[in-house]
């Protein structure tokens, strides 16, 4: 199928690849031209595990343009812009959706399918069909799930599909199956039902997830007064299949660019409905969350003494989860920066999410390694849960370090391995 794809950011990129991948003719477009220069030479312009590799086997199948008059030999048209959180309020911005659908317009007529991929709050497909329907052309809502360092294999092999579509629509649930054929034919669950819910599953998923996390962090409040240790409870509660093992990490919880601006903006969207109250308790999922933030800081004061200017603390871990370079409303980097901000000297470091922390945060010492970050540290604390920090060998930080305390702000180290080779270790919630 011929197939474009509007925004070319996170999701817009991988998915353009996907579709090609899953043999379909895609055009890619996007506003910013560094960005489509770079997808046009086969690179990714953020980090994301197996993008590279499929940006490079495309087999011709993938181009990308500033130019949107070329999505008129598309019959399907993707809308994979982003809807951040609005300044200076908790609703989604939503000008670039808004933006490119108008874009598209001129370009689509009977026999097209808009196909929008973006998180949205409730009521914006209904409201855009009208739009595109006065073109002659139909609309789709398709949500989508995939998680940033999976993201390839989440849109190859999808959990399951939604389609929002107008009630009896059939044509445009054909398209889309066409669209997917290839994950439909491996058994993956595909749900076709109207606008709303299918926009309600997106948001309503990423609240459950953001209850969880914060759920467990509310635990690790209690434990933390309590003795327990958060971690057992969170293995023992979670062999409960009811309940599930996954999403009950406790840490410095939850952040990057859609779980905290999701819950927000739903809200927001409920109060608009007049049914504030249903998501209230969204408020305390987000205040749970963030305090685990400054109970870092807080464990860091009471290591070092509220004299905190002029101390050196290393931080392992930037970005807002291992495999990512994002670090928009990232725990790891918040912490940092406000250890900054006290005048603590903050040597950190990232696998991947140095330059991009830098961009935000120009003030916090960048180092290019786990050696060089606890170099002459007072304090060591571990934020992102990156592979090469939890396997550390606490003997080896030890000999590059004088410091010997580590708060583990993932709860992912061994706290009897660190012990046992003279670490003072603190996890969050864990005794
Ligand atoms: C999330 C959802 O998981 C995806 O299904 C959804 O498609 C995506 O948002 C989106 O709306 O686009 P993502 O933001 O990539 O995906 O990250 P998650 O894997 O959900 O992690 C979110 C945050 O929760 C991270 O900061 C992670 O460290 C934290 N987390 C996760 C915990 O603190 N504890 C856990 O047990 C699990």
């Amino acid at each position: 199928m011929r197939i474009s794809v509007i925004g070319c950011g996170y999701l817009g990129a991988v998915h353009a690849a996907c579709m090609a991948e899953l043999g379909h003719d895609v055009i890619g477009v996007d506003v910013d031209q560094s960005k489509i220069d770079a997808l046009s030479e086969g690179r990714a312009p953020f980090f994301e595990p197996g993008l590279p590799e499929l940006l490079k086997a495309e087999h011709g199948r993938l181009r990308f343009t500033t130019d949107i008059s070329e999505v008129s030999h598309a019959r399907v048209h993707f809308v994979a812009v982003g809807t951040p959180q609005t300044e200076g309020s908790n609703a989604a911005d939503m000008r670039f959706v808004d933006a490119a659908v108008d874009a598209l317009l001129p370009h689509i007529g009977p026999g097209h399918l808009v196909v929008g991929k973006s998180t949205v709050p409730v009521g914006t497909a209904a409201r855009l069909a009208e739009k595109v329907e006065a073109t002659g052309a139909e609309l789709a809502w398709n949500p989508e799930f995939l998680r940033e360092g999976f993201a390839v294999s989440d849109t190859l092999t999808p959990d399951r599909l939604v389609y929002g579509v107008r009630r009896g629509d059939d044509r445009a649930s054909e398209v889309l199956d066409e669209v997917y054929r290839r994950p439909l034919s491996t058994g993956t669950p595909r749900i076709v039902t109207d606008y709303a819910t299918a926009e309600l599953v997106k948001v309503s998923a990423n609240a459950f997830l953001a209850t969880k996390i914060s759920f467990i962090n509310a635990m690790a409040e209690i434990a933390e007064v309590t003795g327990a240790d958060v971690t057992t409870l969170a293995d023992a509660i979670g062999h409960d299949a009811r309940i599930g093992r996954r999403f009950l990490n406790a840490g410095v919880g939850f952040g990057g660019g859609c779980l905290p601006k999701d819950i927000r903006a739903f809200q927001a969207r409920a109060e608009e409905l007049g049914v504030g109250h249903a998501l209230a308790f969204l408020d305390h999922v987000d205040r749970i969350n963030v305090r685990r933030r400054a109970r870092v800081v807080e464990m860091v004061t009471e290591e070092l003494g509220s004299e905190l200017k002029g101390a050196i603390v290393a931080v392992l871990g930037l970005a807002f989860k291992p495999d990512s370079d994002d670090v928009r409303d990232s725990p790891a980097l918040d912490i940092a920066s406000q250890l900054a901000l006290r005048g603590v000297k903050v040597q950190a470091t990232d696998p991947e999410a140095i330059e991009t922390s830098r961009a935000r945060v120009p003030l916090i010492d960048y180092r290019p390694n786990t050696r060089g970050a606890v170099e002459g540290a007072d304090i060591v604390l571990l934020l992102t849960e990156w592979r090469e920090f939890r396997a550390l060998n606490p003997a080896e930080v030890g000999a590059w370090t004088s410091a010997r305390t580590i708060i583990d702000g993932r709860n992912c180290l061994d706290a009897s391995q660190w012990r046992a080779n003279g670490w003072k270790y603190r996890g969050l919630g864990r005794s």
